[in-house]
């Protein structure tokens, strides 16, 4: 099982530090990587990270993922809420797929309580700030040790 991990961010998270500091904290997203591929080095897994604001980049490196990697890692930001292109394609993808919300979406707007996304996810964090990234990247080195056997 391939140790490469994508790390998927959905639109406005590349405003991270500046969009609703209240909602999302002051890291920015460039921190969150650092931190993740910081973490990454100790996991022995590899990462790829990246963010878009369009739906069909985040397909298309899903699309990648199946190719080349063990774990997916996403944070679908607002197309967690509305995006079955996005699930459709998390639906191709054989390994973990862990579901990442810096903040706590059941405590906000009821639009943000349904998640297309949690229809695929092995696991979800939500409202954990940034330090879900973390969290997410240890489970996924749990499960594939796992799957090593
Ligand atoms: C988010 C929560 C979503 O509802 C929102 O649209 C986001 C970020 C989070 O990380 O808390 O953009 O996914």
């Amino acid at each position: 099982m391939s140790r490469l991990v994508y790390i998927l961010n959905g639109p406005n998270l590349n405003l991270l530090g500046k969009r609703q500091p209240q909602i999302y904290g002051y890291e920015t997203l460039a921190d969150v990587e650092a931190d993740c591929r910081k973490l990454a080095g100790e996991l022995k897994l590899d990462i790829r990270f990246h963010q878009s604001n369009r739906e069909y980049e985040i397909i298309d490196w899903v699309h990648e993922a199946r190719e080349s990697a063990g774990a997916i890692v996403i944070n679908p930001a607002a197309f967690t809420h509305t995006s079955v292109a996005i699930l459709d394609a998390l639906n191709t993808f054989d390994g973990p797929v862990i579901e990442v919300h810096i903040s706590n979406v059941h405590k906000r707007e009821s639009f943000r309580h349904h998640s297309y996304v949690s229809l695929r996810a092995d696991g979800v964090i939500a409202g954990l700030g940034t330090q879900g990234y973390q969290l997410a990247l240890r489970r996924v080195a749990q499960l594939l040790e796992e799957k090593k056997g």
